[in-house]
């Protein structure tokens, strides 16, 4: 299994390039099985969540085309998928694929919304919390789905198409309003969704299907209005940059001092997460080309926030945020209100040195003035990259095991920092 290995001490001074987004590039590929036509998808990451998805839907009877390099192409560039569901083949997504990638649960809605029937393995457990489907399968039944739980499967019809109805999520769920906008997209009359999901992810799948001919409107606000039409034609979209990308490569200058540019960065994607990093006493600035990021002299100042949905303070943001205060002058608190059992990493970051206390939902940590590398565990995508954040910044050599929990969300990692000046390398087998 890779490792990656960090010398840290070594300020971040160049420029970085922010890849496509994961978590818009996921329901993107899914809504492609919405139509008959050709989907296009421009800068795509290359991540192992998107080849995982690629088979997916490859299951279903999607075809997948990738181009070959282009004059002017270099790796920076996100690379584009041709992506056509002509023939849907087979409406079951078995066990094993869904319970390797969660969002893969999804691909529910367009094969229910265009084919009538779907059978979805349940996702199953989760490093970061139980994450159960209910108000998914809820949406789903709101417009006139009949589900049954058989065997670990969601077994789901709609003789005669899904009809428009309203769905009120009693909590915000990013997963249940992509569910409930493809379904609804091709429902027979329209739909209200009622306290949906507002992160932009959800603008840019909605963005896209209306270029296939959906008609959607209010797609990134709290009310959700759609108006199902009889089919969806092919369209190009592309995916919009990774603002979680973006917060940790901020937070890793932030970490470590130096001066950074994250071209393609949209500071409106993550505004929050920059006011915090203001705030902690980073230099954070809008260009035409993108974000600066830099720190020089001052330290890093303790803070107090509490994960919320979007605009609020990003949970896939927090563990970054935590390895950044390990070094504050001072007492920092943290709160994760989204996921109830994201806090893997905080004996990892013990493990350098960190003095954190876990208190319920809250954790307090108390700033070091310096830690020191050793070898740790990555235990999901976002408490790897945490690691990674620490390592940085700490004396002598840190090694990171099972980085495959990186590469599901991270495009180069190693290549981009290095190219700012940290000494990182990943070392195979
Ligand atoms: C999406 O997950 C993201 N994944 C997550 O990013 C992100 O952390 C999360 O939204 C919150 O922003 C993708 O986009 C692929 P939710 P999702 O439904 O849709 C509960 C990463 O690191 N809930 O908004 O699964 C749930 O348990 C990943 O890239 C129910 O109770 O999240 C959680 O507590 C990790 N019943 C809360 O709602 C349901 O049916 C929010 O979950 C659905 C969700």
């Amino acid at each position: 299994m890779d490792r990656i290995r960090i010398v840290g001490g070594r300020p971040l001074v160049g420029s970085i390039a922010i890849s496509g987004a994961k978590n818009a590039t996921l329901p993107l590929m899914i809504a492609s099985l919405l139509t008959d036509q050709t989907l296009v998808l421009d800068n795509v990451p290359r991540l192992a969540d998107v080849g995982l998805l690629q088979r997916i839907l490859g299951n279903h009877g999607v075809d997948v085309m990738v181009p070959g390099k282009r004059p002017g192409d270099t790796p920076d560039n996100g690379h584009t998928l041709h992506i056509s569901a002509a023939r849907i083949v087979d409406t079951t997504a078995p066990y094993e694929l869904v319970s390797k990638m969660r969002a893969s649960f999804w691909v529910i809605a367009p094969l229910l919304a265009r084919m009538g029937e779907a059978k979805v393995s349940l996702p199953g457990g989760c490093a970061i919390g139980t994450r159960p489907v209910d108000l998914l399968i809820m949406a789903l039944e709101r417009l006139g789905a009949k589900i049954d739980i058989d065997g670990g499967y969601v077994v789901a019809s709609a003789k005669g198409g899904l009809k428009g109805g309203e769905i009120r999520f009693p909590k915000v769920t990013v997963g249940g309003t992509h569910t409930a906008i493809m379904a609804a997209a091709l429902a027979n009359g329209s739909t209200l969704i009622e306290n949906a999901a507002r992160e932009p992810e959800i603008a840019d799948v909605a963005d896209c299907l209306n270029k296939m001919g959906a008609k959607i409107s209010g797609a990134g606000t709290s009310r959700i209005a759609v108006e199902g039409v009889a089919k969806l034609s092919g369209a190009r979209h592309s995916v919009l940059p990774d603002r979680i990308e973006t917060g940790t490569y901020a937070m890793a200058v932030a970490m470590t001092g130096g001066d950074v540019l994250l071209e393609g960065a949209r500071p409106e994607l993550l505004q929050s997460a920059l006011d915090v990093i203001a705030q902690s006493g980073s230099e954070v600035s809008a260009t035409n080309q993108g974000i600066r990021v830099s720190r020089k002299n001052g330290g890093i100042m303790p803070v107090e926030v509490t994960t919320a949905p979007f605009p609020g303070f990003p949970t896939d943001l927090q563990a970054q945020l935590m390895a950044l205060m390990t070094r504050a002058k001072g007492t920092s608190r943290i709160t994760e209100t989204i996921f109830e059992n994201r806090f893997m990493h905080v004996q990892e970051l013990a493990r350098l040195g960190a003095h954190i206390h876990l208190d319920g939902e809250t954790a307090t940590i108390e700033g070091v003035g310096k830690l020191k590398g050793a070898p740790v565990m990555a235990t999901d995508l976002r408490a790897s990259v945490s690691l990674v954040i620490a390592a940085l910044a700490a004396e002598g050599e840190t090694m990171v095991n099972r980085v495959y929990h990186l590469d599901r969300g991270f495009e180069r990692l190693e290549d981009k920092l290095s190219a700012c000046g940290a000494a990182i390398e990943r070392i195979s087998g």
